[in-house]
């Protein structure tokens, strides 16, 4: 039996805004292939087989040829700037020591690689450690087991069956050394269950631990369903919240162990209020000196009755096409008309803090699809485009549909490998289509006269285009729907672009994906690094015509690199990863090897490379992480990090 201590939030709307993380231990199943409904299936959600019939081509059919006409100079409609590290994760508090490592001496290889994959092509990597799970956390001297982070069964007291947190500074500790080596800054969130007895050591200790590296802190998860979830009164409004968040404020600002006070994430709402009914508080002018960010976050639909038994009944076989269409992103934006531009007049970028394909732990055989990859990447687009700054995916656990990446069960870890899903491929992709540059604008093109199965971006640097995103979101194995652009820039175009594609065989596919080629293979198969040989297509361009033609298959993605730069920017190909793996091998500890013609040549932190310039082979480097002294130095943090195991150079 699966044992699921669920929220139960399950009751009333706001379904679809609130993430549910499974908090209980969870068996495995072995593989098991189940090709309808996933009723009967009772194994782990990441490792469910079930398999949806793609949706027809559509009627009538998309043309499958049509102009792209980029426009340089002063070109109207392009977003903000927008940084390589767009697209990041939101990671339950109550995982963390599943996916990103036990301790401080013990971190998850495959997740280090997740990471610096990520920074190798847009510079840096965000990630939130939150969630509901962060309302009730607790910073503790030690756990009884001696564990980083447990969960306290025993002292479930509330409506939705969270479990209370507790956790020690091995957790901050643990970030700080992936910061480190793999130039990840996190978002955390400050409890916000008790208003009057603040537990602000979050605050204290990320601050000290991670220094630069802590880029928000929210204040509150969802506050708008406090009230149905029991934690406030039903009277609790918008002007309550607001108060509350001042009390936050006044409180950091009478502790004298947070330097930095502005650092805030509010309202983080799940969609009950609308940001308006924030706004109209004051909340982002009176408090604007301690914002860091304005957030939300948003699901755009739930699986709850499949999982529960409550809400409305969906299937995700009906619920498919609703995700492969340049609609599904729109409608998430729709939802807050005039928010980013707001977020704008007051000066602070406008985030989407947590979402995913739908709440609930999203939908077997759609969640983790093809089509999902592309849904990732037409969405977070569309987010860019339309000014929010940020999107974090999230990780829920083992019992959660919609993983970007799952690391075995605990007793299984030391012969299974990771399991990647489709939107990390969605999070390399948008890494790529934004680059390193950080002064990337998009335009949504409304390409094919706006037609919803073939949405196209332009990257924009400096008035110029640089890239182009083109998704095919139709499945027909005919070919028949295969699409050719034609793109034209104005001046002309160089003699020839290059091309990665993300491709399967169709939009139900679950694991055959590749990138350019290159795949993370199928569940349990994977260290975090792409496997096989990197495919970069070169399509000479008509210079006469001022054309160069680039075909999408059905379904597929293609990334047009117009420049060489605009390759390079977005292929780091020197950062570092990890070449072996923390929990195989695990007797006498995880030994990281690292290249050091890798890092001596990284674009990233320059510091690393320093720090290991005059390191003989083999030489253990001993640990330097004294919690006060070491933080914000990047030097002590990386001879921590180097504890992970025996550190081995070799070439
Ligand atoms: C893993 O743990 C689960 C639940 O704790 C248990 O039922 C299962 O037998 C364990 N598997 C192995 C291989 O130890
Ligand atoms: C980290 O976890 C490992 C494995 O459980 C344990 O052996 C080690 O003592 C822990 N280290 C710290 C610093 O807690
Ligand atoms: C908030 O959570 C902490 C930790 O679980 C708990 O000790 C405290 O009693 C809670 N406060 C309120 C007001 O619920
Ligand atoms: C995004 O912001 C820019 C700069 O303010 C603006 O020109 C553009 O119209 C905005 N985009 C959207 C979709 O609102
Ligand atoms: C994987 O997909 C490719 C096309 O993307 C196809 O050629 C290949 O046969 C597929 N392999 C499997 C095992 O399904
Ligand atoms: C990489 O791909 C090759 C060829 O498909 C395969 O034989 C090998 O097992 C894969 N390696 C990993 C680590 O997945």
């Amino acid at each position: 039996m699966r044992l699921l201590l669920v929220h139960s939030l399950l009751f009333s709307f706001g379904l679809a805004q609130a993430a549910v993380t499974a908090y209980g231990p969870h068996v495995q199943s072995p593989f098991g292939t189940t090709t309808a409904a996933s009723a009967s299936y009772t194994g782990s959600a990441s490792y469910d087989r079930t398999i949806l019939q793609p949706p027809p081509p559509p009627s009538p059919p998309p043309p499958t040829q049509f102009d792209v006409d980029l426009q340089t100079g002063d070109v109207s409609g392009v977003s903000i700037q927008q940084q390589g590290s767009f697209f990041g994760f939101s990671i339950e508090f109550s995982v963390t020591t599943q996916v990103l490592g036990l301790n401080s001496s013990f971190l998850q290889v495959p997740f280090l690689n997740l990471m610096a994959n990520l920074r190798q092509r847009g510079g840096s990597v965000r990630v939130r450690v939150g969630g509901n799970t962060q309302e009730t956390a607790t910073l503790v001297a030690s756990t009884p087991d001696g564990a980083a982070l447990e969960k306290d069964y025993a002292g479930i007291t509330n409506p939705t069956a969270t479990p209370p947190l507790v956790f020690t500074t091995e957790i901050i500790k643990m970030m700080a050394e992936i910061s480190a080596l793999t130039n990840v800054y996190w978002y955390m969130g400050v409890p916000f269950n008790d208003t009057q007895h603040w537990r602000l050591q979050i605050a204290e200790v990320g601050e000290a631990m991670l220094g630069n590296y802590l880029i928000g802190l929210q204040g509150g998860n969802e506050p708008d369903l406090y009230s149905r979830h029991g934690h406030r009164p039903d009277s609790y409004s918008p002007q309550d919240y607001k108060d509350e968040f001042g009390l936050l404020i006044d409180a950091m600002n009478a502790d004298s162990n947070i330097p930095n006070k502005d650092l805030l994430i509010g309202p983080n709402l799940a969609g009950v209020w609308s940001p308006t009914d924030i706004w109209e508080t004051g909340f982002a002018t009176d408090f604007n000196q301690n914002l860091a960010a304005l957030g939300v976050e948003r699901y755009p639909t739930d699986n709850c009755y499949a999982q529960f038994g409550i809400g409305t009944p969906r299937s995700g076989q009906e619920m498919f096409p609703t995700f492969l269409t340049h609609q599904a992103g729109k409608t998430i934006v729709a939802e807050f008309p005039g928010a980013p531009a707001y977020a704008q007049s007051v000066g602070k970028p406008f985030i989407m803090s947590e979402t995913n394909t739908a709440s609930c732990g999203g939908f077997p055989g759609l969640s983790d699809s093809f089509g999902a990859a592309l849904w990732g990447i037409d969405y977070a687009l569309q987010l860019a485009y339309s000014n929010f700054s940020t999107v974090l995916f999230h990780v829920g656990g083992q019992s959660v549909y919609y993983n970007p990446f799952t690391p075995p069960v605990r007793n299984q870890s030391t012969y299974q490998q990771w399991t990647i899903g489709p939107v990390y491929y969605s999070a390399l992709v948008v890494a790529e289509a934004l680059g390193s540059s950080n002064i990337a604008q998009v335009l949504d093109l409304q390409a094919n006269d706006g037609n919803d199965y073939t949405p196209g971006y332009a990257i924009y640097e400096n008035g110029r285009p640089v890239r182009v995103a083109l998704t095919n979101f139709v499945s027909d194995p005919s070919g028949d729907s295969d699409y050719t652009a034609s793109i034209s820039i104005g001046g002309t175009v160089p003699a020839q672009v290059q091309v990665k594609y993300l491709l399967a065989p169709s939009v139900s596919e679950l694991y055959n994906f590749t990138w350019a080629g290159q795949t993370f293979g199928g569940p349990f198969s994977s260290d975090g690094r792409l496997n096989g040989t990197l495919d970069i297509q070169t399509i000479p361009c008509d210079q006469t015509n001022n054309v160069c033609q680039v075909k999408v298959p059905a379904p597929g993605f293609a990334l047009v690199f117009l420049t060489n730069n605009a390759l390079s920017e977005s292929d780091q190909t020197s950062t570092m990863t990890f070449p072996t793996t923390a929990y195989t091998n695990l007797h006498g500890g995880p030994t990281i090897t690292i290249d050091p013609s890798v890092l001596a040549t990284s674009n990233g932190e320059k510091g690393f490379a320093n720090a290991l310039a005059g390191t003989s082979k083999g030489r253990q480097m001993s640990n330097a992480l004294g919690f006060a002294q070491a933080l914000p130095s990047l030097l002590g943090v990386i001879a921590g990090a180097l504890m992970i195991g025996r550190l081995a150079l070799m070439r």
